[in-house]
């Protein structure tokens, strides 16, 4: 895992506090931000998305990822993610979907007063990928 520097990783966290804004949460209202930071240097920004439908609500963090995919981006380096004073890790899903295009993305989690880092690794180690398509798109 390569963390970012210290202005990049003041960034991130002030992105995914605005992308938290955002968040539409009216049946948990827990709203959380993300922000995905590219191997280019580009960010994305993503908010969790409810639905009446429970099963159809999207976190912060796979908002962000499926735009920054959407956009053309494979690779990535750092997600912040914003939730409030108290610091969240993201969901088992989002670290699957994480993992699938970057396993030792750094992980930074929001708190009041600064943020805590993980790699993604750590928190998903032994994830899934024995599925190896001849060819990656
Ligand atoms: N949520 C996220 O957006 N990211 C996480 O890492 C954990 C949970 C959202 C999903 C749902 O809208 C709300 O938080 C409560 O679970």
């Amino acid at each position: 895992m390569e963390k970012p520097d210290e202005k990049t990783i003041e960034k991130l966290l002030n992105c995914a506090r605005e992308a938290r804004e955002n968040a539409y949460a009216p049946y948990s209202g827990f709203k959380v931000g993300a922000a995905l930071l590219t191997d280019k240097g580009e960010i994305f920004k993503g908010c969790n998305v409810e639905n009446v439908s429970f099963g159809a609500t999207n976190c912060a963090e796979r908002t962000a990822l499926f735009s920054a995919v959407a956009a053309g981006n494979r690779s990535f380096t750092a997600i912040a993610i914003a939730a409030g004073d108290e610091t969240i890790l993201p969901c088992g899903i989002c670290r699957q979907a994480l993992s699938e295009f970057s396993p030792q993305l750094c992980v930074i989690c929001a708190k009041k007063d600064g943020y805590k880092i993980y790699s993604l690794s750590e928190l998903l180690p032994h994830a899934f990928d024995k599925f190896t398509p001849e060819e990656k798109n």
